[in-house]
């Protein structure tokens, strides 16, 4: 076991919307804490990391700080400097994957192949063989890959979690859940990449409740069906914005998922979500109503606040990320968007120092994986199974897709 303090150097890669709302700040933190080193951030355009080093909130909440923008002035595209910039990177460090969904894959496997943990958004990746491909990678080198699902990190979920598997709902039998994003969103970076070749709104964002559901239950999806609705964003591509998708469990039970680019940019809070559940016991009914964007608060301002999306009349979450005065200098980030961060590279450190040898730290992998706390690629193969079988059935109307899973899990259309 190593004595010595591992304070891990940071490389994000990308630097779009979740780079700026939630994970530079969490690493800031992380900083400011002295878990981590320096931090590095790597995106295809040097003005996009110029944008984040200067953003208000940010500086606002962390001045003095900084991170090493790559590439260094504000020139680009350069697809494929992710590469160069991790190869860099002294070995076992942590490399953080924020870039659109179809290139987790490539990003995650060149941080691997070059010795690095890795915490990445989700979806992990959008077909099941590449996930096995990165936790083969990964175990074979004593690797953590964390896969970054906040919702698990709400205590909401953790309790819902709980009480579940104390019994005290019953057996899950039928729920629905909606999260519906902005109708800006459609102005933002998404109409480059979320069109209807690559990805969709449930791919997007459904799988959050996915991943709930299992969490909570412990029970596995067994087929899927999305129905999408093509819109065009405004530069002319076309993207599945609105989608309604039904996946059935392994006991039969069944979660309607609605997800949408389309909550009007005037109505109060981020966006709206939130998920019942119902459930049956021997002689009774258990039921779960979770409103996750409605957290209890009305503010009526004297103006519009600055930001993308900001109202004058607004329901702010306390819960997910915002930034409150301790005492500074600054200000100190919490909610679940944090904790989930924070969890994640503290596992990464731990594999780091508690043990020396490769063989130690499979054996702690395989702890992390058992717990199913953090999602990995191991303990969530699910996700990948339904994200596959999700994109196969949008593309054919909504046929309904079947997930076997076993020693070579696949999805395939129902006879
Ligand atoms: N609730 C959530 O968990 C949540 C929320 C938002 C986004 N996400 C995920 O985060 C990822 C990014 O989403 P976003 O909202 O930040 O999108 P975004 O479009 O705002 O940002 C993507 C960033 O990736 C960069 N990028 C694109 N190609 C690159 C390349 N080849 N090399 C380096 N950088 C590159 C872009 O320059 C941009 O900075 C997506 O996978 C998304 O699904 C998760």
């Amino acid at each position: 076991m190593s004595t010595s303090a591992f304070v891990p150097k940071v490389c994000l890669i990308g630097g779009g919307m979740i780079a700026h709302d939630q994970i530079l700040p969490s690493l800031y933190q992380l900083q400011r804490l002295k878990a981590i080193g320096e931090i590095w951030v790597c995106s295809q355009h040097g003005k996009t990391t110029r944008a984040l080093a200067e953003a208000e909130p940010i500086r606002r909440a962390f001045p003095g700080f900084s991170f090493v923008r790559y590439p260094k002035d504000d020139s680009g595209p350069y697809p494929l400097l992710y590469r160069d910039v991790i190869a860099a990177l002294p070995p076992r460090q942590i490399v953080v994957v924020a870039v659109p969904d179809p290139l987790h894959f490539d990003v995650v496997m060149t941080a691997l192949r070059c010795d690095q943990h890795v915490m990445c958004v989700k979806p992990l990746v959008l077909k099941v063989e590449h996930a096995e491909q990165i936790e083969r990678e990964a175990r074979a080198r004593g690797l953590v890959v964390g896969v970054e699902y906040h919702k698990r990190f709400d205590d909401r979920s953790l309790m819902a979690r709980r009480r579940y598997r104390e019994g005290l709902f019953g057996e899950f039998k039928l729920g629905c859940a909606r999260l519906m994003e902005k109708w800006y969103y459609r102005h933002s970076n998404f109409q480059n990449w979320c069109t209807v070749e690559n990805s969709d709104a449930f791919t997007y964002i459904g799988c959050h409740y996915v991943d709930l559901v299992h969490f909570i239950t412990g029970l596995l999806p067994h087929s899927v069906s999305v129905y999408g609705i093509q819109d065009k964003y405004p530069n002319g591509n076309m993207g599945f914005l609105w989608t309604d998708a039904r996946i059935i469990w392994q006991n039969g039970a069944c979660l309607n998922v609605q997800n949408s680019l389309s909550f009007p940019d005037a109505a109060p809070g981020t966006n709206t979500q939130g998920m019942s559940l119902y459930f049956g016991a021997r002689e009774v009914g258990g039921w779960l109503e979770h409103s996750d964007q409605y957290r209890g608060l009305r503010y009526s301002y004297v103006r519009k606040p600055e930001g993308a999306g900001a109202t004058q009349f607004a329901e702010p979450s306390p819960d997910y990320f915002t930034y409150v005065d301790l005492g500074g200098p600054g200000l100190t980030p919490v909610g679940y968007g944090y904790r989930s961060i924070e969890y994640i590279i503290r596992q990464c450190i731990r594999v780091e120092t508690e043990a020396s040898t490769l063989e130690g730290r499979q054996k702690l992998l395989k702890e992390i994986d058992e717990q199913g706390i953090m999602a990995t690629p191991a303990n969530s193969r699910y996700n990948e199974l339904v994200t596959e079988a999700g994109r196969l059935s949008i593309l054919n109307g909504g046929k309904e897709v079947v997930i076997e899973y076993g020693d070579s899990p696949h999805v395939r259309f129902r006879d």
